[in-house]
């Protein structure tokens, strides 16, 4: 993966994590992911009152871009205000290993983005629940 592409994808998930919502918890979050065709779709958390709802900003980026057609994702960025950054949760690594399996997820600090982690969604998420026979 060139370098260029991880440098775009963390600064389309700092400026996506400007967009979020949460009045909550504080804790912003941005995605981005990276289509093999080279397009960037991204998404950010959003909080619910209700706060079982809340949706993280993987998920968020994932479903903006799975309902706008989008397919083949090769990474995701992740960029949130946390030392060493934020890995995906369970329920988002659920998702990525159903619709993103191959992609690298990076994460990164938002005070620290020249430092970025590295992992695989099969790493992140082994032995996954594939799907109902
Ligand atoms: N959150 C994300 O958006 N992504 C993560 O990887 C970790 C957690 C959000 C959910 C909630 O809005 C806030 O961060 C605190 O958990």
């Amino acid at each position: 993966m060139p370098v260029a592409n991880k440098r775009r994808l963390i600064l389309a998930a700092v400026k996506a994590r400007q967009g979020a919502v949460a009045p909550y918890s504080k804790f912003k979050v941005g995605a981005a992911l990276l289509t093999e065709s080279g397009e960037i779709i991204t998404g950010a958390n959003v909080e619910s009152a209700s706060y079982g709802l809340t949706c993280c900003a993987e998920r968020v980026a994932l479903f903006k871009a799975l309902t706008g057609g989008r397919r083949g994702f090769v990474a995701v960025a992740v960029v949130a205000r946390l030392t060493g950054g934020a890995t995906p949760c369970g329920a988002c690594r659920q998702l990525l290993s159903e619709y993103a399996p191959d992609a690298v997820v990076w994460v990164a600090d938002s005070r620290k983005l020249r430092q970025v982690r590295e992992f695989s969604v099969k790493e992140l998420l082994p032995a996954a629940f594939a799907e109902v026979p």
